[in-house]
């Protein structure tokens, strides 16, 4: 029987797992053999023998359980070294950062196993049960608007008390994504106003049933992409966007930042005149920080104030909530490890979209096309 390995993730600051006793269970019950890292829930919040209970057997020796698997479930990247230890025809299913992680993915090509990267899941219908991109950045969007709420010097509901009425907080939301659409969720039930800006015009249905109001731009420029994504814009149009965007930033209490454009910098969309506009005690939240940030001032993993204006450039959000976190995560690897599940073998299926699309190294290749190309 295929034996599945659990690590404990070795990053800084990541508190996530790749398998909950829930996706045990259903591993186990589905023939495979489950190994997890001693300790790898903790952080999670799921205990050891919960795992023991699902059927799990615990390894305490990391380097053994990465050699005795048939597949190894990750969150984050593993080190090039850590990956030394896969067997040729092993599989890894986590997210991989490919652009990033040019020695892991050689180290991976090298030793011949086959990688699947999370984050290359293609979003189409189908593999809506996989994508992990959008369970995380769900989460995300979510604790943006908390983190803004906690770190305000004033309420985000109407409160109509015996000691006077309390207006409601200002929110504005810059891209409404999957994280941004859960921002504009979470503003709404904490009472706030919400405004939104996004240049792709399909989102402002969306926007407007969430009870937020969308930002018009005065231009007839689509910023719809392909795959429902953004297209980069021209400078001549982010500065337009700015200009108008600015009224409403410097109305607001909070601006949350979420916006993107596959595989580009963030646009920069607040700039320094914009929060220098905003009122003291006001928060900006830029969730884009790791791709170079939406706002000028903010910094990635810092708290920043200026002029009053509190700027947090929060890293891995979706780590502070890792029990949910892990919970879906866990549920998004094992509905891909479903697709590779055939007549008892883990097998890799190059002619499924889905498999394709995220197939990363396979038989001593990187197979992934813009990755190959960078390398
Ligand atoms: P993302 O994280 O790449 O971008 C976030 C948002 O930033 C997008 O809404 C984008 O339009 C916006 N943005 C880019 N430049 C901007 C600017 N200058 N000003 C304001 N906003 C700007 O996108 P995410 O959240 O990964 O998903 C985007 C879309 O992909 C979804 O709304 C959906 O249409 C599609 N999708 C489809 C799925 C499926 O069919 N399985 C699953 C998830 C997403």
């Amino acid at each position: 029987m295929p034996n599945v390995f659990i690590p404990r993730e070795q990053r800084p600051g990541e508190t996530r797992v790749a398998a909950t006793p829930e996706t045990v269970k259903r591993m186990t019950k589905a023939g495979l053999t489950v190994t997890l890292e001693r300790g790898a829930g903790a952080a999670a919040f799921f205990p050891d023998s919960e795992y023991e209970a699902a059927g799990a057997r615990l390894e305490d020796d990391a380097a053994r359980g990465w050699s005795g698997a048939d597949a190894v479930l990750a969150v984050t990247p593993p080190s090039p070294e850590a990956v030394a230890g896969l067997r040729k025809d092993a599989l890894l299913v986590s997210f991989l950062a490919p652009h990033r992680e040019t020695g892991l993915v050689r180290a991976l090509a090298a030793g011949g196993a086959s990688s699947l990267a999370m984050e290359l899941i293609p979003r189409i219908t189908r593999a809506q049960s996989m994508d992990a991109l959008s369970s995380q950045a769900n989460i995300a969007g979510y604790k943006a608007v908390l983190l803004a709420a906690v770190h305000l010097p004033k309420y985000c509901p109407l409160l109509m008390t015996a000691a006077g009425t309390v207006k409601p907080a200002r929110f504005v939301i810059m891209g409404a994504g999957v994280a941004g659409l859960q921002a504009i969720a979470t503003a709404r039930r904490l009472g706030a106003i919400v405004e939104v800006s996004d240049i792709r015009p399909a989102v402002k249905e969306q926007v407007q049933s969430l009870g937020a109001r969308f930002i018009d731009l005065p231009t007839a420029e689509s910023g719809e992409g392909t795959g429902g994504y953004a297209r980069e814009m021209g400078e001549d149009f982010l500065r337009r966007q700015r200009e108008i965007v600015l009224q409403h930033v410097s109305q607001a209490d909070a601006v949350i930042t979420t916006a993107l454009i596959p595989g580009k910098p963030a646009p920069r969309l607040v700039t320094r005149e914009m929060v220098e506009a905003m009122r003291p005690g006001s928060v900006i939240v830029d969730l884009a920080v790791e791709q170079g940030g939406n706002c000028e001032l903010s910094k990635a993993g810092e708290d920043v104030v200026h002029g009053g204006v509190t700027l947090l450039g929060p890293a891995n959000l979706a780590a502070t909530l890792p029990h949910d976190a892990s919970a879906l995560y866990a549920r998004n690897v094992w509905a891909l490890l479903q697709l590779l599940w055939k007549d008892g073998q883990l097998v890799v299926d190059t002619a499924d979209e889905v498999i394709a699309g995220c197939l990363l190294t396979h038989e001593g290749r990187v197979v992934h096309g813009p990755t190959a190309e960078r390398l």
